[in-house]
Order: C-alpha cells, then sequence, then structure tokens
C-alpha cells in the first residue's frame, strides 16, 4: 500500500505517478465527504505552522480552513514577522518549529532556503509555492481538469505565457500522468532544459509528451486545457513594457479558444490581471473553471496533509 506519512512536499519530482495519483484520489473522497457535510477529523489536534513571505489569497486561505475542517489547528506566520533567515538561522527555526507543530506549510521566494528548512526540520515541510515552482497548485489544476475529463491521460494542456511557477508544476504534472503539454510563447521565454530535462525523462516512462512553439494555430489544435499566467511577478516590473509587447498576440481571447477542441477548458492559478492576459470574455465565459480550480486548492491541499501527516 503507498504511504507518505512524514514525507516533504517540496516538488512533483519527488513523487511517483502513483502517488499522485493516491493524493488526487483522496481529493476527490474528501471533496464528496464535504459536499454531503461530514466533517470527518482525520488530523484531530494536530497542528500546522504557516509562514509567508508574501501575501496569499488562495494558498493560506485552503490551508487554514483545510486543516480546521480536519479538526487541526493553524498558526499564520505572516509575511516578515517571523525571525526565519534574519535574526535566526533557517537551521533553527526549522528545529524550533518542529517542537510545535505536526506539518509546515511555507511560501518562500527562495527554493534552496525553502529546502534547507525541509532538510532541517523533522516534520513535513509543504512547499507552498517558491520561485520555481508552485506544485500545490498543479495538484488543483490536474484535479479540477479530472473532473472534466475521464481519463486526463493523453490529453493537450496549453500553457500560454511566461515560465512561471505554475508553467513549469503544471508540465511537472503532466509529465508524471502522461498528458501531453504544450508551452506556447515567443522562444525567449520558453521554459528551460532544468525543467524540460526533467519531462523529457518523465515522459519517456508515462507516454507523455512535451513541446514549445510560438505558433498559436499549432498549440491550440486540439487542446483540451487552455492555461495562463501573470507575464510579470516580483522583481520583473522594470520588464513590463517590453513583456506586454511580446505576449501581446499569445493573450487568451475567446478566438483562441474557438481553435481548441470543442470541450476545452479555461483554467488560470489566480490573481489574474484581467484584460492583459486574458480576457473578461474567457475569464467569465462558459469554458472557464476558474473558480472551481480555486475551490479546489483547498480539498488537494486537505488531501496532501492527511496523507502527510497521519
Ligand atoms: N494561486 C495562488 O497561489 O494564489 P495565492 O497567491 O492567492 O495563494
Amino acid at each position: 500500500m503507498t504511504r507518505l506519512t512524514g514525507r516533504n512536499f517540496m516538488d512533483l519530482d519527488d513523487y511517483s505517478r502513483e502517488e499522485i495519483l493516491l493524493i488526487l484520489e483522496t481529493t476527490k473522497e474528501l471533496k464528496l465527504e464535504l459536499k454531503r457535510g461530514y466533517f470527518h477529523p482525520y488530523l484531530k489536534h494536530k497542528s500546522l505552522g504557516c509562514i509567508f513571505d508574501q501575501p496569499s489569497t488562495r494558498t493560506r486561505i485552503s490551508f487554514e480552513l483545510g486543516i480546521q475542517q480536519l479538526g487541526g489547528y493553524v498558526t499564520y506566520l505572516k509575511p516578515g514577522e517571523i525571525h526565519l533567515g534574519k535574526k535566526e538561522s533557517i537551521y533553527d527555526t526549522a528545529k524550533v518549529l518542529s517542537r510545535f507543530f505536526d506539518a509546515i506549510m511555507i511560501r518562500w521566494n527562495n527554493y534552496d532556503e525553502m529546502k534547507e528548512l525541509a532538510d532541517a526540520a523533522t516534520v513535513p515541510v509543504i512547499n507552498g509555492m517558491t520561485e520555481k515552482n508552485h506544485p500545490c497548485q498543479a495538484l488543483a489544476d490536474i484535479y479540477t481538469m479530472m473532473e472534466r475529463f475521464d481519463p486526463i491521460g493523453g490529453k493537450k494542456v496549453v500553457f500560454f505565457g511566461d515560465r512561471t511557477q505554475p508553467a513549469h508544476s503544471l508540465g511537472l504534472i503532466c509529465s508524471k500522468l502522461g498528458l501531453n503539454f504544450v508551452h506556447c510563447c515567443p522562444e525567449k521565454y520558453a521554459i528551460l532544459p532544468d525543467y524540460t530535462d526533467i519531462y523529457a525523462r518523465n515522459n519517456l516512462i508515462s507516454g507523455g509528451t512535451y513541446q514549445h512553439t510560438d505558433n498559436i494555430d499549432e498549440a491550440c489544435k486540439g487542446a483540451h486545457l487552455i492555461y495562463t499566467d501573470v507575464w510579470w511577478w516580483i522583481g520583473q516590473e522594470a520588464e513590463e513594457d517590453e513583456r506586454k509587447k511580446l505576449f501581446a498576440p499569445y493573450q487568451v481571447t475567446a478566438e483562441i479558444l474557438a481553435k481548441c477542441d470543442k470541450n476545452v477548458i479555461f483554467e488560470h492559478c489566480l490573481p489574474a490581471m484581467r484584460g492583459v492576459e486574458v480576457t473578461d470574455e474567457v475569464m467569465d465565459g462558459p469554458h472557464s473553471v476558474i473558480y472551481d480550480q480555486a475551490e479546489n486548492r483547498m480539498h488537494t491541499e486537505k488531501a496532501l496533509m492527511v496523507l502527510l501527516m497521519s
């Protein structure tokens, strides 16, 4: 039997296809239980510490509310309000937090520092987003797709725009589960080999594929999921004008969705810049599943906590 108890959740590549499917199957069970009004205390009296170095809406709410629904407790450690990495070493912080909490969720804009914390901690550490990846987001992205397409294997997933953390992690989960992942954007912003090499290795096992193209028609042909994210992020503000110009043709519009499979769905990790990377018509249109996707952050993260902490 597959067990994930005590593991860190730093990167999807640390998890096998079977382990990822276990998280997604557990998500389905927990979501169904909640919709039927059952609140099983799978994590009764367990505690979660949530560290954020940046603001968050979805990640914070899904972990805080999620563990409370499971019978546990949560402490929110606000951006800039703990000593981590400033007055106290990462090592000492990890050791101390491990004495208080049964797991630590951390959003931190430095993957290597987060890894240092995870290596020193004696309880599971969950990656709530770094400058490289967003594995929790990818779980919700794929779970939301599974609610629309069964099976998902062999389906075509197209990410429009910059190589953001959700793009990296979406490509990774697709390569684990055997989906065909396409990154559509100008060549300059294509996903780099530090990720595409991993996709290639996983695709040999899963049967998935990875492709970069700047050709919108080619990307859209037969696409089942169109996904986009913001065109600039923390530290890239000075590139705003250049990015707006280069990414403009890749704004997700109704015309783009019309080129895809008739059952195509639209996803965005949110927050979105409406009218920039995507139009209101798409965000609020019949193909959009963005609010299901946001809600599913909580269901997938509850499953993750149950499996790692119980
Ligand atoms: N998608 C996502 O991580 O949202 P938040 O920044 O609101 O947590």
